[in-house]
């Protein structure tokens, strides 16, 4: 399988700040040697419990937090011998790769500004990086993207308070597929919404990854949801990598105390006697 991105060893740490001046005395470390893989086209599962350091993760890839040592790969072809080194880049540096490398936060609620309709929410990233599109091309991609993700494009012209949480869910992920990405970090994005809904926005993806051959990094402490999506596991506990592997040989074969407990904490259609 060809590699996608590779985290080797990554340590991300936020600087412990004391005293009337705010010096930094060390680093609160959140992530301690995480290193995994993530093939090209397919979705790892990142799971562990509230504080394990799942978002940090995801933050760390899409240059949103500073990595102390380690490094991350990302590979723009199947060819293995030509890689990019993120982690660490300038901003500036990283702007080419934004378009490429997207995210659906943790919470719509906060993460769509209120303020704008939603046509003005998906077009800003299309002035940043489609700019040679004319307005009404870059309409029409937001229409159509709206319509892809079951969105009627009068949405367009609607807050995100105006949708349901399933509704605005779609929203943020059409937020991230109008800029064609090969790369959406998926960070609880149907933790907060019930089984029905949970399960259409599942298959939205999965449909979505099968048509683009996007690569997905899907993070959420809710195992039962990452087993059904996933072709690879890794569970974080504590801000260290304590088991990966092939989601049905995890699932058969835990390997990790803590892996077993997130297991046998699934609810089970067999009744208990
Ligand atoms: N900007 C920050 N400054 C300081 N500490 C932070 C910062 N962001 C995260 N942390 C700390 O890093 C740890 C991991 O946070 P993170 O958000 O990655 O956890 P998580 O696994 O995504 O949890 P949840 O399931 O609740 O979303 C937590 O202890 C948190 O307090
Ligand atoms: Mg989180």
């Amino acid at each position: 399988m060809a590699h996608f991105l590779t985290l080797d060893s990554v340590r991300v740490g936020f600087p412990i700040q004391k005293g009337l001046f705010r010096r930094t005395h060390g680093h609160k470390i959140v992530l301690d040697n995480v290193s995994f893989n993530i093939p090209r086209g397919q979705t790892v599962g990142l799971v562990g419990e509230s504080g394990s350091g799942k978002t940090t993760v995801g933050r760390a890839i899409l240059n949103l937090v500073p990595v102390l040592s380690g490094g991350i790969r990302y590979y723009p072809a199947p060819d293995v011998n030509n890689f990019m080194v993120l982690g660490g880049l300038r901003e500036k540096q990283f702007r080419s790769l934004r378009q490429k490398l997207q995210i659906i936060f943790q919470d719509p609620y906060s993460s769509l500004n209120p303020r704008l309709r939603v046509g003005d929410i998906l077009m800003e990233g299309l002035r940043v990086h489609f700019v040679k599109l004319t307005p009404l091309e870059r309409r029409r991609k937001c229409a159509e993207t709206l319509e892809r993700v079951g969105l009627s494009d009068a949405s367009m012209d609607r807050f995100p308070h105006e949708f349901s949480g399933g509704q605005r869910q779609r929203v943020s992920i059409a937020r991230a597929l109008v800029l064609d990405p090969e790369f959406v970090v998926c960070d609880e994005c149907v933790s907060a919404l019930d089984v029905s809904i949970q399960a259409q926005i599942l298959n939205l993806l999965r449909d979505l990854q099968a048509e683009r051959g996007l690569t997905y990094l899907f993070i959420s402490h809710d195992l039962s949801v990452v087993r059904h999506i996933s072709h690879e596991i890794c569970v974080l506990n504590g801000g260290r990598i304590v088991e990966q592997g092939e989601t049905a040989k995890v699932m058969a074969n835990p390997q990790h105390q803590y892996t077993r407990t997130l297991i046998a904490a699934l609810p089970s259609l067999v009744p208990l006697r």
